[in-house]
């Protein structure tokens, strides 16, 4: 009564809500964990439903046995890249991840050609003839291919940039809007042609002009306008996936791509926002935007620096204080000693909080999920819109491995490559001490004057070896009846 393929579908439709319900669970950092279960479960069905149905469609013994193959070989390089990797290295391994989806949409396009348009004598092609498809299955094609690669290299870019590997300044070719606009108009105009004549050249040249398209796209665009590129490949990697579900002819895939797909666009948006960039401009490549100073040659004075010591004494006869926690509280896994820190101030009767500007560290929620990590109350961390006034009433800042997500420049120097970006205003409070490595710029490379501002001192070294001092020095004091 029930065959396979209504089993199977049955299977993809419940693996689709899996999908939708892990979405809803990821959206909270209370119910994250069942989102990633959701997530799992959706998968296993789908590959259990997929494999099932490639059975019953006799697939060929040797198919069937690389099929197998690559899924062992993949399974295990991605169980051992997510145990070892760092959680700072995260957003570049997914940057990598994306690059993977484009390529396989890319692969998958090439094979409907070589199956269909390439071979019109061939079973596959007649029947679509006879249905009147085969136009739309050369539409398919180009663009499963152009999404395809344009993620592809796109990704890499992203992976190269975020890695250090390949410089974070963007890359300013002369006319660069003329040459991304063009390549989409000769895009359209190739999808065109191929639908009405599927000849080999044409794809060669639209997959060519992607992959260029997709590396100049992400090249364009500046550090501090990377979180929004890694999301917005999360959403071309989605629609990459659709794109391949309709060539495959596999409801599952559409379904779960159009899910990445759109809520990586709504992300990008989201992000977009909280850092006042216009969406269409990043998405765009920095379509519009100018080459700008970076500020790096202005002479901003000295600075002064404090031991931990004198930020210790500074803490105890404080009343509040807010720490805004960076990209190197992650780096020197400081989050357990700032945990520490805050426990000890707020035994002595401190007002102690948590400022978390939205794109600070690496990843969206990157900070949260450290300090969740290392048992600070939730109810304590606040977002930068709920706490950016309070910065006034505030005795001391702690800075902890942040840099462009304080940085006044941003909302002063409108020369600047992160101007009318929103920041923490930490520079209002009566002290704030910032506690890094070096007078070293932040990912956006750019200077940050807030380290020579009068009412700021440096407090140089490992964060995770100064807040380990600082703590020291408050349990002494302790111990010695201050
Ligand atoms: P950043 O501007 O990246 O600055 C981090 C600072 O931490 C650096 O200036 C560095 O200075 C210091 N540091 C590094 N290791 C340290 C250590 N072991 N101990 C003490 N300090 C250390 O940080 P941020 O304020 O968090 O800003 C995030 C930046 O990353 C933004 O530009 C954002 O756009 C970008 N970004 C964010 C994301 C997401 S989604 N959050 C994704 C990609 C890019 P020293 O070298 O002198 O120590």
């Amino acid at each position: 009564m029930f065959s396979l393929e209504t089993t199977a579908t049955a299977a993809y439709v419940v693996a689709a809500l899996l999908f939708v319900l892990s979405l809803a669970g990821l959206s909270k950092h209370e119910t994250s964990r069942a989102g990633i279960s959701f997530g799992i479960g959706g998968m296993a069905i789908a590959l259990i439903a997929t494999i099932a149905l490639a059975v019953n469609h006799q697939i060929e013994p040797l198919g069937l046995g690389l099929l197998v193959v690559a899924m062992v070989i993949g399974a295990a390089i991605g169980l051992w890249r997510a145990r070892i990797v760092e959680m700072t290295a995260m957003p570049e391994l997914i940057a990598l991840l994306h690059s993977f989806v484009g390529l396989a949409a890319v692969l998958v396009g090439w094979n409907g050609y070589l199956h269909v348009e390439a071979d019109p004598a061939g079973a596959e092609a007649v029947q679509m003839a006879r249905d009147g498809m085969l136009g739309i299955h050369s539409g398919e094609v180009v663009i499963g291919v152009f999404i395809g690669a344009v993620t592809f290299t796109g990704s890499i870019v992203a992976n190269l940039k975020l890695s250090a590997r390949m410089k974070s300044a963007p890359l300013m070719l002369p006319g660069k809007n003329i040459l991304n606009v063009g390549a989409l108009v000769v895009f359209a105009a190739l999808t065109v042609w191929f639908v009405i004549d599927p000849q080999l050249w044409v794809l060669v040249v639209v997959t060519v002009l992607a992959l260029l398209l997709g590396w100049h796209l992400v090249a364009s665009i500046g550090g501090g306008d990377m979180p929004v590129v890694v999301s917005m490949l999360n959403s071309y990697s989605g629609w990459a996936a659709a794109a391949a579900g309709f060539l495959l002819g596999n409801d599952l895939l559409i379904v779960t791509g159009a899910l990445v797909g759109s809520s990586g666009a709504y992300l990008s948006y989201i992000m977009c926002k909280a850092m006042n960039r216009s969406f269409i401009s990043v998405i765009a490549g920095g379509f519009g935007m100018e080459s700008s100073s970076g500020g790096s040659d202005v002479d901003y004075g000295e600075h002064r620096e404090i031991t931990a010591d004198g930020a210790a004494e500074l803490l105890a006869n404080a009343s509040s204080v807010i720490i805004t926690p960076g990209y190197g509280m992650a780096v020197a896994q400081a989050q357990y000693g700032v945990a520490d820190l805050t426990r000890k101030l707020r035994e002595r009767g401190v007002n102690v909080r948590f400022g978390i500007h939205p794109v600070a560290g690496r990843l969206p929620g990157h900070m949260n999920v450290l300090l969740a990590e290392a048992k600070v109350p939730y109810d304590i961390v606040l977002e930068m819109d709920e706490i950016n006034d309070d910065f006034g009433d505030t005795d001391v800042v702690l800075v902890i491995g942040a840099n462009d997500t304080v940085n006044p420049a941003a909302s002063e120097d409108p020369g600047s490559p992160i101007a009318g970006m929103p920041v923490l205003t930490v520079w209002n409070a009566n002290h704030v001490i910032v506690f890094k490595r070096s007078m070293a710029s932040g990912y956006a490379g750019v200077q940050n004057p807030l380290f020579f501002r009068e009412n700021t001192q440096m407090l140089f070294g490992d964060a995770k070896d100064r807040v380990d001092a600082i703590n020291a020095a408050l349990s002494e004091a302790v111990a010695a009846g201050h």
